[in-house]
């Protein structure tokens, strides 16, 4: 059945015309196992999951492709770099709107003597550079922060981060510095970023929301001048009489077989984004999501929470069905549920996998319906999902 698709805070469909039979031209007719044989099959592989590499890598603006790693997600990416860099006696700052996927990690290294500060944000959900500066210590290691939340789409001001970050690096020694990682779930290939302008150390992205790949596609970039370790061990195809994991990248951060065709249908898809442009993305995602936004602030029935101007956030609407006090009358599940049922509108409802950042924009006890646009979705969709969300919410 076809659905207005509002989910792509999710994942992203549809996905860019070609993909799919990239993929299945992959799989029929060369699919081998790259960088492990020297026959034809194999090379084709790797030189095709390489190429994937390089079109990552340019799309932000990183000059090394091998300092690019394929995971299977945002959070594989995450787990990778905020494990791999963080040891006992470290402390690590982030903020109260991130992604399980960065607070879990982190509550998880409590167990081996690394600590972290949350930092509050507004109701808006953005977080001020300053109070990022204010829980900075000694021994803070790492810096990271969402570009754009999940919950709100609330854009955070990672450059100004970045910079601050730089200053204070250029106070400590090379061991000490910080390294700012930046959790580009909800913002890569929706909005612009560039690892070198926003200073930004370790990105962790999905290759399957705004980078419109497959699912089970992910990277992660580590600047060249930043050693992590690996937390997977196992075959890398390289140096395989040695018992001791190799370390030079990417191999020593891709041990096992890689998602072949699902790296070289995102390789396919980044190109096609690049080639359309993700400022054009970005203009046509908010110009999309603008009348939406607006049409449901008017209701009376209906609130939307994060920033109201729409150049600050990801093209996300994110709102309660309420009552003239305000408060929430019709569960979230059940609002997202009667999008879908009776009117085909594919939304998510809840919260997020982010409790903290609904305890931000006051939605921990209700959760929300979240509404996500993509590249392809059109005005005519929106004003079908104005008049449905005004009839439900009524
Ligand atoms: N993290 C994804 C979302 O926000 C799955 O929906």
């Amino acid at each position: 059945m076809g659905m207005i698709y509002l989910d792509n805070g999710a994942t992203s469909f549809p996905k860019p015309p070609g993909m799919a039979e990239t993929m299945a031209y992959c799989m029929k007719t060369y699919c081998g196992n790259p960088g492990r044989s020297g026959h034809y099959m194999s090379m084709k592989t790797g030189e095709e999951v390489y190429n994937a590499r390089k079109a990552v890598a340019g799309a932000f603006n990183i000059k090394r492709a091998e300092r690019v790693v394929f995971t299977l997600n945002t959070t594989g990416a995450l787990n990778a770099g905020i494990k791999g860099i963080l040891c006992s006696g470290d402390h690590a700052v982030t903020t109260a709107m991130e992604h399980n996927s960065v607070l879990r990690p982190l509550k998880a290294l409590e167990r081996d003597g690394v600590t972290h500060t949350i930092v509050r944000c507004s109701k808006y959900g953005t977080v001020s550079p300053a109070d990022i500066r204010k829980a900075i210590r000694e021994n803070t290691r790492l810096v990271v922060c969402t570009h754009a939340s999940n919950v709100t789409g609330t854009l955070q001001p990672i450059a100004k981060i970045g910079e601050m970050i730089k200053e204070i690096n250029r106070e400590r020694d090379a061991e000490n510095r910080i390294i700012f990682m930046v959790d580009g779930a909800q913002s890569a290939g929706c909005v612009p970023i560039d690892v070198e302008a926003m200073h930004i150390d370790m990105l962790a992205v999905p290759g399957h929301k705004g980078l419109l790949g497959p699912l089970g596609t992910g990277a992660l970039y580590v600047g060249s001048d930043i050693d992590i370790y690996p937390i997977i061990e196992g075959g890398t195809g390289t140096a395989s009489k040695d018992r001791v994991q190799p370390l030079e990248f990417p191999e020593g951060f891709e041990s096992g077989t890689v998602n072949a065709p699902g790296i070289i249908g995102l390789g396919y898809s980044v190109t096609w984004v690049r080639r359309i442009g993700v400022e054009n993305i970005r203009r046509h995602e908010e110009d999309i999501i603008r009348p939406l936004q607006n049409a449901l602030m008017n209701m009376d029935c209906v609130k939307v929470y994060g920033p109201a101007d729409c150049g600050e956030k990801t093209a996300v609407v994110t709102f309660n069905a309420v009552d003239r006090d305000g408060r929430v009358r019709l569960g979230c599940e059940e609002v997202a549920g009667r999008l879908a049922d009776e009117y085909g509108i594919a939304v998510r409802g809840g919260f997020h996998c982010a409790g903290l950042a609904h305890q931000t924009i006051g939605t921990w006890d209700t959760g929300a319906v979240r509404m996500s646009a993509g590249p392809f979705n059109t005005p005519k969709e929106i004003k079908k999902t104005i008049d449905a969300v005004y009839r439900i919410c009524k």
